[in-house]
């Protein structure tokens, strides 16, 4: 809940003080990724390499974050070690104080590098798994190989007594394999395990008719991992996130707008959330003219949908606007066509039904998984 970084009284929404410094950094080094996954929450116009920050720029960044209250810092992508500064930054990230989370397709990274980057400071590494076999992993990301080169780096992480977390993003390509994927994490030696359920943006949004699950599919994971966690006690932790698609509730988006983490892009627009740049409207400010604290004290983006004065009802009403705030305000841009409208995830919004009508609909639909949009340079 939110209510520790914006005290408020019950009532009348208010203007809101000065936020509370934010505990995580994304830092999307670059869009470059070996992998074209269909569910990518990457922008469909996705920065060029040319447009990237350059390395200084990077590391006053990670000491502007750091000093302005910054505990975690996420170095991801796109596929960050594409980056050929990631010992740099992952270095310097390490010498400012940063616990530094590598957020990883693993394809691609030699023994070598690894070594580096261990060496350099890296506190955790997050691997993404596609599917627990060749062929999924293949369909989902549009990479040969990818499975074989994942099952290696996973070993070689574990092999050098470093702790370990799987990401599975899940959607309908794959979400036959959750069992698989639990005994796989077992497998590889992880410590920790994320089922998450596709969030529709970017790619994802594109491809969601490919991707919708249906909803005895979703129940069906439910309980396949509360029965895992169970089991596996003591040796796997697995952390689920459900699609709101099918929920009650909408969930609570990064921790709040503008109230715990900020996002850097390749190109340096700073934004409250990665899927920002969706809501057109929105000025984003750049790392190139503004420092951190700049940004997160005074960027109009990051002020717009602050706390809950920006709300309409029934949000600025009810009694959870300090729980949710209002939901995912890309979400609500998406869905509704304004983003300060409440999450259609939310049962009191209008398009709550309309919302489980389409994942009914896109999900019971016979459709070609091979039809999706992988994500690219062009294809965008
Ligand atoms: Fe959350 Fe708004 Fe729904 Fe209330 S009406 S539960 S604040 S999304
Ligand atoms: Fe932007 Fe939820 S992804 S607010």
């Amino acid at each position: 809940m939110n209510e520790a970084v914006f005290p408020q009284p019950a009532g009348e929404p208010v203007a809101q003080p000065t936020p509370a410094p934010p505990l995580g950094l994304l830092a999307e080094l670059t869009h470059r990724c070996p992998l074209r996954c269909t569910y990518c929450s990457n922008p469909l116009q996705l920065d060029g390499r040319s447009s990237e920050l350059d390395t200084e720029t990077w590391k006053r960044v990670f000491s502007e974050a750091a000093e302005l209250g910054v505990i975690h810092i996420h170095l991801s992508g796109g596929e960050p070690t594409a980056r050929k500064d990631i010992v740099e930054l992952t270095r310097h990230a390490s010498e400012v104080g940063l616990y530094t989370n590598l957020i990883t397709s693993g394809v691609g990274v030699s023994d070598d590098k690894l070594d580096a980057l261990l060496e350099a400071g890296c506190d955790h590494i997050q691997l993404s798994l596609q599917g627990a076999d060749a062929q999924i992993t293949e369909l989902v990301g549009g990479y040969r190989g990818g499975f074989e080169k994942k099952e290696a780096f996973a070993r070689s992480v574990v092999e050098r007594g470093f702790p370990l977390t799987l990401n599975a993003v899940i959607h309908r390509m794959n979400i036959h394999q959750v069992p698989q994927m639990i005994q796989k994490a077992v497998d590889f030696g992880a410590k920790r395990l994320e089922i998450a359920h596709t969030q529709y943006y970017g790619w994802a949004l594109k491809n969601r008719a490919q991707l919708m699950p249906a909803r005895e599919d979703v129940d069906r994971t439910i309980t396949e991992v509360e029965e895992a966690r169970e089991r596996l006690k003591g040796t796997l932790v697995i952390d689920a996130v459900f699609p709101d698609y099918y929920a009650k509730y909408p969930k609570l988006c990064n921790g709040g707008w503008g109230a715990r983490t900020l996002s850097v892009t390749p190109a340096g627009r700073a934004l409250p959330c990665h899927a920002a740049e969706t809501i057109k409207h929105l000025e984003f400010w750049y790392v190139q003219d503004h420092s951190i604290a700049d940004i997160w004290s005074s960027s109009p983006a990051f002020e717009a949908y602050r706390g809950t004065s920006w709300m309409k009802e029934p949000c600025r009403s009810c009694e959870r606007r300090h729980i949710d705030f209002g939901g995912c305000r890309c979400q609500a841009l998406a869905l509704t066509g304004d983003a300060a409208n409440t999450d259609p995830a939310c049962i009191k919004s209008d398009m709550h039904q309309r919302l489980g009508e389409i994942a009914t609909t896109e999900s019971s639909a016979v459709v070609d998984p091979g039809a999706a949009v992988y994500r690219g340079f062009r294809a965008g």
